[in-house]
This record gives C-alpha cells, structure tokens and sequence, in this order.
C-alpha cells in the first residue's frame, strides 16, 4: 500500500480535496496548457480524484490518461469520470507507456514527492513524443512568503522542498526548455473558502508556480 490513501487525503487536504480543487483553479491551468498544446494524448500523473481531468475532458481534443499510485484516489477518480479517461494504479516508474505516448504529461502537485529527481525527469521525457508538452506545478519555499509556505506545509512526503529558480533549472538542467512559468496564489481561507489566482507579474513572489516546459 502506497503512503497516499484515504488517510493521506483526509490528513493532508483535511478532507477537502474538491473544494481545494474548484473549477476556476483547473480552468487556469488547463487555459494556461491549452496555449501550448491544443490536443493529443494527455496524461495526468498523480491525478488523485481526477479535477483536472474532468476539466480536460471539457476542451474535447484529448484522449484522456490518469495514474496515481494511491488506489484510494483511483477508485474516486473512476466512479467520478467514468469513461471520459483511463486510469490505472501505479507510481511514476511502475506505469507502463509506449515510449513517445504522449503529447501531454502534467504532474501537479506530485514531482516533489519523488525522490530521484534525474529518474523522474528521465521517465517523464520517456513517456512524451520528442517536441511534447510537460506541465508542473510545484510549491515553492522561498521569496518573501517561503517561510509561510514552510510554516504551513503539513504534508510530510514533501521531499524537495525547494524555491523557483530551483524548479525552473531542475527542468533546464534535465534538457527542458521552460516555454513559460507563472505564480500560483492559492489559500484555503478560513477552512471556507478557496482564494486562487495566478500570474505571470507576480511569479517571483507566489507560493506556488506552474511550469510548461519541452524536451529539447
Ligand atoms: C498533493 S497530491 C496532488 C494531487 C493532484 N495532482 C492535485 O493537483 O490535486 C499528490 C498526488 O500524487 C500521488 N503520487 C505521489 N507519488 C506518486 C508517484 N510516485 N507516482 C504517481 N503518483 C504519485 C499521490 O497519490 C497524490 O494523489
């Protein structure tokens, strides 16, 4: 059993996957990708309930792939998507893909819980066609509001707990060209209400940022 069951979701989203994942928010994202890559294979690594994938089924053009190595999450997803993707249990090394399979790999959330970066990379540019579209998003631990995010950061599978720079040349470094990278402003306000805003002009600065990146 992976560390990503039903308890990991109940500790750590305190039960409140859906609202921490409201339309608006996988709506920017899925904008923000759509302006690099408008169809083709997509794979959701890490999917957990399947938000993003319910709001990629939305544009159409993609045939729909999910993994996730709780089987919690992907038992959620399955009864929430039915057939609009296909989903299998399984970490990041374990999924078995033709090489090149897709246009589209997004991990949102999930890279920084692996812990061998280079493997992951690698796998990664193993499973997208040459000149695919990788999409991350990732938390960031440093500028003026890393000490918050630190101070806030309750998910103890959080493994590279890193700042921006560092995620943008971990791409670089691994032959990706980073085609655009943007700040994540996200607060579960109150326990209520979910704030979501992202930016460009105020990347250095998000708790949090999205990268669309290519093998070079
Ligand atoms: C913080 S959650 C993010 C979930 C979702 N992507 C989102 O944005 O809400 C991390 C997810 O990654 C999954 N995960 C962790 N390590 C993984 C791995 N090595 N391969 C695939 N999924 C993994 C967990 O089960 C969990 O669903």
């Amino acid at each position: 059993m992976s560390d990503f069951e039903q308890g990991y979701f109940e500790d750590i989203y305190g039960g409140d996957y859906d609202r921490r994942n409201p339309e608006y928010k996988t709506r920017g994202m899925m904008d923000a990708l759509l302006r690099f890559e408008t169809g083709g294979r997509m794979v959701d690594i890490g999917c957990a309930y399947g938000a993003f994938l319910k709001q990629a089924s939305q544009a159409g053009t993609f045939e729909l792939y999910g993994t996730d190595i709780s089987a919690h999450a992907v038992e959620v997803a399955q009864q929430r998507l039915g057939d609009a993707a296909q989903l299998q249990v399984g970490g990041l090394f374990d999924s078995e893909f033709e090489p090149g399979f897709f246009d589209v790999v997004c991990l949102f959330d999930v890279i920084e819980h692996i812990e061998d970066q280079d493997a992951a990379f690698a796998r990664i540019r193993e499973f997208l066609r040459p000149s695919g579209l990788l999409a991350l998003t990732v938390p960031v631990y440093d500028g003026p509001l890393g000490r918050v995010v630190e101070a806030l950061d309750n998910d103890p599978t959080h493994l590279h707990k890193i700042g921006r720079r560092d995620w943008v040349q971990a791409c670089r470094s691994r032959d990706f060209e980073v085609m655009h990278w943007f700040g994540l402003y996200r607060y579960f306000v109150g326990g209520r209400v979910y704030a979501y805003y992202q930016s460009r002009f105020g990347r250095r600065w998000a708790p949090a940022i999205m990268l669309l990146a290519r093998p070079r």
